[in-house]
Formats: structure tokens, C-alpha cells, sequence
């Protein structure tokens, strides 16, 4: 057949198309295992940076995640009640498509529409078992996109270890800022509840007064910075974790006293 032939040069076109596809192929299904592993570790170790085990950009092997998680617990959260259920499994809460209940508009102040039934909360413990941080995952809309993070409360559940931002489709340099993590370190300490259990904390437009529950703005990003405000809010109030942190912080009160009885 002549090389200038359309018949062959079709014939050649598909037959590559066809060899492509199936190389494609198995990289992808090959892959796959390999893609969901480092899935899975992305994800651990932004729970262990909330945590404040794992330092902003530093690498760290699934062997040390795994260690540095040895004195965590995952708890599954019913978000209505507060309360912890105990016979949930994490994994099958996580990937349950139906555990989702949907928002009524005057409650989705972070606008998200929906949230999980149940959600699933990550314990760290210091060396003798008492509570050290509790890591709740976050998520909320910025200006452009759907923003996703971890939230840490110290062990009083009420002032802020760590929070962090591990994927958003803001605007690199401007609201893009919230994963930098100079921005985040102006978090750590602050008071986000008052003594009622209402949340307090809020990103400002500029300087944040010393002191206060307010986190300095983003210059020219003020609208991501709402967003983060927005997020935070719902998710430490009445439809997020409040019920849970009252829950859990009345249990751990009573575990100290009867622990320091103890003693
Ligand atoms: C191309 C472009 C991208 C922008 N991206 C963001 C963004 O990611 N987050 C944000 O809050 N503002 C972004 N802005 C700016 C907002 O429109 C708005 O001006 C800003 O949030 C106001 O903040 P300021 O009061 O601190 O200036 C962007 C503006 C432009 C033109």
C-alpha cells in the first residue's frame, strides 16, 4: 500500500490511537494503588501538621506517619448530638455517599449545602494519655473555590494549636496565602471560643489587635479571608463541632477530676 495512501495513513493514526490507549490504560489501573497510597499519606500527614507533629514542608516516610500516629485515636462524631459513636468504623463513615444531610440556607454560613451526618475526629494524646490536641476537619468556600483544612484546638478545646489548608483553588499570592505557613503560625494560641462555647475567633481586614481572637487579614485577599472567618464559624458552632466540643470537653473535665481523685 503507498505510504500517501488515506487508507493508510488512517490505519496508522488508529493504530497508535489504539496502542496509546491501552498504555494509558495500564498506567492507570496499575497505578492506581500506588495513587490512592500517597492519597492516603497526603491526607495523614496534614492531620499530623495540624497536630503540630509534622513541621510546614518537611518529608516524612509512611513509617514515621505511622509512629508519629501511634498515640492518636479516630473517633467517629455524630455532628447533631455531639456525642462519639463508638461502633462506627472511620473508614466506613468516611466513605459512606449516605452520610450527608443538607443544610437549611440560614445555617450554611460557610457555603457548603451540605455536611457529613457523621465525621470522623482525630485525638493526639501526649505521653500519658491525656488529651494534647484534637484535629477537626474543615471546609468551606472562599472567593473562588471550595477550601479544605484541619482546624486543631489545644487540649482545653477552646484556643487554636495549628490550622491548615491543604487544598483551595484560590488565587496564588493573594488568597492562595491561606496554606503559607507564615499566615497560619498567626493562628496558633488564639482564643476561638468564649467561655459559652461560642465562636469568636475571625480573620480582620489588616492588623489583628494583640490578644484578641482576631487573625490578621490577607492584604488584597480580604474576601478569602472571609471565607476562612465563614468556615471556621460554622464549623466550631451549633451545626459544625460545637455540640461535640461541649460534650467532650464536659467528659475530659470529669476524666481529670476523677483521675487527679486517683492519685
Ligand atoms: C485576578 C484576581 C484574583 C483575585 N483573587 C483573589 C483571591 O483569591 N482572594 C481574595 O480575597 N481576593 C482576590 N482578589 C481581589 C478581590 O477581588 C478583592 O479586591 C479583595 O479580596 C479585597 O481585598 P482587600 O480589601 O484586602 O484589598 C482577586 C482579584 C483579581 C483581579
Amino acid at each position: 500500500m503507498a505510504n500517501e495512501s488515506i487508507t493508510k495513513t488512517f490505519g496508522v493514526a488508529t493504530g497508535l490511537c489504539v496502542v496509546c490507549a491501552i498504555i494509558v490504560a495500564v498506567a492507570s489501573v496499575s497505578l492506581k494503588g500506588v495513587q490512592e497510597r500517597n492519597k492516603a499519606l497526603d491526607k495523614n500527614v496534614n492531620i499530623l501538621r495540624a497536630a503540630g507533629l509534622v513541621k510546614p514542608g518537611e518529608k516524612v516516610s509512611s513509617a514515621k506517619v505511622d509512629e508519629l500516629f501511634a498515640d492518636s485515636k479516630r473517633v467517629v462524631v455524630d455532628l447533631a448530638s455531639g456525642k462519639i459513636d463508638e461502633t462506627a468504623d472511620p473508614d466506613a463513615v468516611e466513605a459512606d455517599k449516605n452520610n450527608v444531610v443538607t443544610l437549611a440556607k440560614e445555617d450554611d454560613v460557610a457555603s457548603i449545602k451540605t455536611i457529613p451526618q457523621k465525621t470522623v475526629v482525630y485525638l493526639f494524646n501526649d505521653k500519658n494519655g491525656a488529651l494534647k490536641t484534637a484535629v477537626l476537619p474543615i471546609v468551606g468556600s472562599g472567593l473562588w473555590s471550595i477550601m479544605r483544612g484541619y482546624l486543631a484546638l489545644n487540649s482545653d478545646l477552646t484556643s487554636v494549636a495549628h490550622i491548615v489548608f491543604y487544598d483551595h483553588g484560590e488565587t496564588p499570592g493573594l488568597g492562595g496565602e491561606i496554606s503559607n505557613p507564615l499566615w497560619t503560625a498567626k493562628w496558633e494560641g488564639k482564643k476561638a471560643l468564649d467561655d459559652e462555647g461560642k465562636p469568636i475567633i475571625k480573620v480582620v481586614k489588616g492588623t489583628a489587635a494583640p490578644e484578641s481572637s482576631d487573625v490578621d487579614g490577607i492584604s488584597g485577599a480580604t474576601l478569602t479571608g472571609n471565607g476562612v472567618t465563614n468556615t471556621v464559624t460554622f464549623w466550631l458552632g451549633d451545626k459544625g463541632f460545637g455540640p461535640f466540643l461541649k460534650e467532650f470537653k464536659a467528659e475530659t473535665l470529669q476524666n481529670d477530676e476523677l483521675g487527679k481523685e486517683r492519685r
